[in-house]
């Protein structure tokens, strides 16, 4: 048994290939050994814990959902907003509880708060008993220090976040829709933001390693892919290739289903809406977050666009894109952000008519410039507003569903539903969450299912034979 062969870019940094022969003492360490893995923030964490679990059940670990019967707890962790940290500080009290008296118990942090130095601080000297920390640009090294760690405490490993890997393997949650890296990092630095420092710089992966993972997905009989970014449509910018083009290379595979995010409204070409409207398998469906609707808060944020510059791409995509579904992200309670400022992110999704939004208080994060900024709006009126604009958003995201009520739509049905096992969901090509009265037998299908009541965040329908 060995661990899959990777390769670095060749035209970036030269550096030994990452390549592990597990023998026989190995597999005998990790023999009925089980690992539980939490995983938190956005889909490039998701998709990374699909990597994690790869390399452990290489090594012969098996997964439990219970923390209490695990030899590795694996915390993927996210440092978006502050409260994060809060949260993973008390799962970690939990795992010192059970570690104690126990060496063949291994903690390991991973994800972009092992990327901020002032976290890492707090670990080394109130957290001694983390076994692993390991930084966002080497998980190809988790095999390598597990087996060292069963040997030796506290392991730290940062690599260059220059490279890109391939030949990673990943061992994915579903086997009908999947996530592919297309780029890495960030180089915008939105001034609120941590992702340029815990993800690096942007970098992207060659088109044609892209197209050949997407087309052993299709093989494999996946219905889906989205392709993944911090600032997905950047892709190629550093590499002479482009997102429209990759997209329409994408179509031209025949996987029945592409999506992708997150989009950055600086970097939308008109380019890239004619090809999405241009290709059926290209889900109608953006996500372009807008942050707030005030060219001085925009400004602030460093975001690169005015409102009127948003609003104008916003309309030509809603006229060329038929039946096209935007949703996106907004701050408040920005440092300096005033009733007025507020009220022009208000006016913004009353003329966007939001298909959804996700909302934030700003969190100031240690080593961003807009954590020096004077913030002197109170905790409570942050919190008025981010109510008033839920209201607002929610209303019109029940609007948009409403309009889905009595029609046929296509849905990819994913699985069982959570809540409720006698019903299945999925997805339309808009990214409307539908529960479905439903048998199994449909799971993995693209199916017709008639609309018959809609709620702000989801729609219930029926199959039709
Ligand atoms: N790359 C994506 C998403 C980044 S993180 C983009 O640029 O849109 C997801 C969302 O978290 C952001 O869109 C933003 O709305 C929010 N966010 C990021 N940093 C934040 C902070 N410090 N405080 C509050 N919300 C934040
Ligand atoms: Fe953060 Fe801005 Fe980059 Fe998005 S574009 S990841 S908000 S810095
Ligand atoms: Fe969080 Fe890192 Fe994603 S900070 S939102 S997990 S890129």
């Amino acid at each position: 048994m060995h661990l899959p062969d990777l390769n670095i870019a060749k035209d970036r940094t030269s550096k030994e290939n990452k390549y592990i022969e597990l023998n026989e003492n190995y597999s005998k360490v990790f023999k009925d050994k089980k690992y539980f893995l939490r995983t938190y923030g956005c889909q490039m964490n998701v998709h990374d814990s699909e990597a994690i679990r790869s390399y452990l059940e290489t090594l012969g670990l098996t997964n439990t959902e219970n923390i209490n019967e695990a030899n590795v707890v694996v915390l993927n962790t996210c440092a978006i907003r502050e409260n994060a940290r809060d949260k993973v500080i008390g799962f970690l009290g939990k795992c010192k509880y059970l570690k104690k008296n126990r060496d063949d118990f291994k903690i390991v942090l991973a994800g972009c708060m092992t990327e901020q130095p002032d976290f890492i601080d707090i670990v080394r000297k109130k957290h001694k008993y983390v076994d692993i920390i390991i930084g966002t640009h080497n998980l190809y090294d988790l095999p390598k220090l597990l087996i060292d760690s069963f040997k030796e405490q506290t392991i730290e490993v940062y690599s260059n976040s220059d490279e890109i890997i391939e030949g990673m393997h990943f061992e994915r949650d579903s086997k009908i829709t999947a996530w592919v890296n297309i780029m890495y990092g960030c180089d915008k630095f939105c001034t609120y933001c941590i992702v340029p420092y815990t993800r690096g710089r942007e970098r992207s992966r060659k088109k044609d390693d892209i197209l050949k993972e997407i087309m052993e997905l299709k093989n494999n009989g996946y219905k889906e892919v989205t392709l993944l970014g911090q600032n997905v449509n950047a892709y190629g910018k550093d590499i002479g290739e482009s997102f429209a083009n990759l997209l329409e290379e994408t179509a031209k595979t025949g996987i029945e289903r592409i999506r992708f995010v997150t989009s950055h409204p600086w970097n939308f070409t008109d380019e890239m809406i004619d090809v999405i409207a241009k290709y059926k398998n290209i889900m109608p469906y953006i996500h372009l977050p807008i942050q707030s609707g005030s060219n001085t808060i925009l400004k602030r944020m460093n975001r690169k666009y005015t409102k009127e510059e948003y609003l104008e791409l916003f309309h030509k995509m809603k006229e060329r894109i038929p039946n096209v579904s935007i949703t996106t992200d907004i701050i408040v309670g920005f440092p300096g952000e005033t009733e007025s400022d507020f009220n022009d992110t208000l006016e913004v999704v009353k003329t966007c008519e939001y298909d959804g939004a996700y909302t934030f208080i700003f969190s100031p994060r240690e080593g961003t410039p807009a954590a020096k900024m004077v913030d002197d709006t109170p905790l409570n009126v942050k919190e008025e507003r981010l109510y008033k604009l839920n209201e607002l958003v929610n209303s019109y995201s029940l609007k948009s569903n409403q309009k889905y009520l009595n029609k046929v739509v296509e849905v990819l049905v994913l699985g069982v539903s959570d809540k409720d096992s006698t019903k299945v969901y999925g997805y339309t090509d808009t990214m409307k969450l539908v529960n479905i009265t439903s048998n199994e037998d449909i799971i993995g299908k693209i199916v017709k299912i008639k609309i018959t009541d809609a709620k702000s965040f989801s729609l219930d329908g029926e199959f039709i034979k």
